[in-house]
């Protein structure tokens, strides 16, 4: 893996599979944007990054379950940077974080609705002058293959709430959106992937679900870095992969009417429209 020249965006990278994918690219060379809300999480991965010889990495605080940090964060990067090579959207709360009960985002969003998907989905777009500018470039969303379809009912689950329930729709709603976007971005050299990193890998969010974790950060982080930088991608838009291997989604993200409300939607939820 060469990223010598590449900028690099990983929300979520003071933790977990992020962390991981951020040590990573930044040794391979490229130029790392970090993020997270935690000042401190991100010193100390600049300085394992520093420690293994790369260059020190940019870092980003945004909380994502807000649209005004998430639009901030948007703004600053693309005024502290000419390009943009990749944009993996990471970054995401498990099922039970925070604890068992409902919760809303800063704009009174179901929380993982909000962070998981919402703002990966505004980031997107606001970031999508400059990955075309800069083209070919890549957008990697981390999913999951915990996927609930989405009632358009009540899509803020505000009836028979449950946090896998509320994690596993805003998982399908990255994959949606992927489909979607790849779409959108045809002939534009900007592809679009999303994946399912690894099985209850050993991270925070696993270990904060009382969940004893079955797969290693290293293993998710390189199913990632396969979609953000594997050759055998390139020019390939549109799919959703199980680790390492192209897989099916649940049926709900070959719905294209069911696409469609979700991207209406998403568009006036982020104020986009
Ligand atoms: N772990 C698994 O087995 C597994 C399986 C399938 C998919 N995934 C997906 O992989 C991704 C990474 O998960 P992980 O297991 O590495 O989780 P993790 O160790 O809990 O790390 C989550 C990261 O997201 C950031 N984050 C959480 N809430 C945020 C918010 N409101 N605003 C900004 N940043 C926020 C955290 O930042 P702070 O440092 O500020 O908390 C942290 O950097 C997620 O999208 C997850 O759904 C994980």
């Amino acid at each position: 893996m060469n990223m010598a020249g590449k900028t690099v965006l990983i929300t979520g990278s003071t933790d977990g599979v992020g962390r991981y994918v951020a040590t990573q690219l930044a040794i391979a060379g490229a130029k790392v944007l970090i993020h997270g809300r935690d000042r401190a999480r991100a010193k100390a991965l600049s300085e394992e990054i520093k420690r293994a010889g790369a260059s020190e990495p940019t870092f980003y605080q945004a909380d994502l379950s807000s649209l005004t940090d998430t639009r901030k964060l948007a703004d600053a990067v693309l005024a502290d940077h000419g390009r943009l090579d990749v944009f993996v959207s990471n970054a995401g709360i498990g099922s039970q974080n925070g604890g068992p009960g409902r919760q809303t985002s800063a704009d009174g969003y179901e929380l993982r609705f909000a962070v998981n998907y919402l703002a990966g989905f505004l980031l997107a777009y606001r970031l999508l002058p400059r990955l075309k500018a800069g083209a070919p470039s890549r957008i990697v969303n981390v999913a999951s293959l915990g996927q609930h379809p989405i009632d358009f009912d009540d899509v803020m689950l505000t009836r028979d709430y449950s946090g896998s329930r509320a994690y596993a729709q805003s998982k399908l709603a990255q994959i949606m959106f992927t489909i979607d976007l790849a779409r959108e971005l045809e002939g534009s050299r900007v592809t679009v992937n999303s994946l399912h990193p690894a099985t209850y890998m050993n991270t925070t969010m696993v270990r904060e679900g009382g969940i004893a974790p079955m797969s290693t950060v290293e293993q998710g982080g390189d199913a990632i870095l396969h979609l953000a930088t594997g050759d055998d991608l390139a020019g390939k838009s549109g799919l959703f992969f199980n680790a390492m291997r192209e897989a099916k989604a649940h049926s709900q993200a070959y719905d294209d009417a069911a696409r469609k409300r979700l991207r209406a939607l998403s568009l006036e939820l982020t104020g986009l429209i």
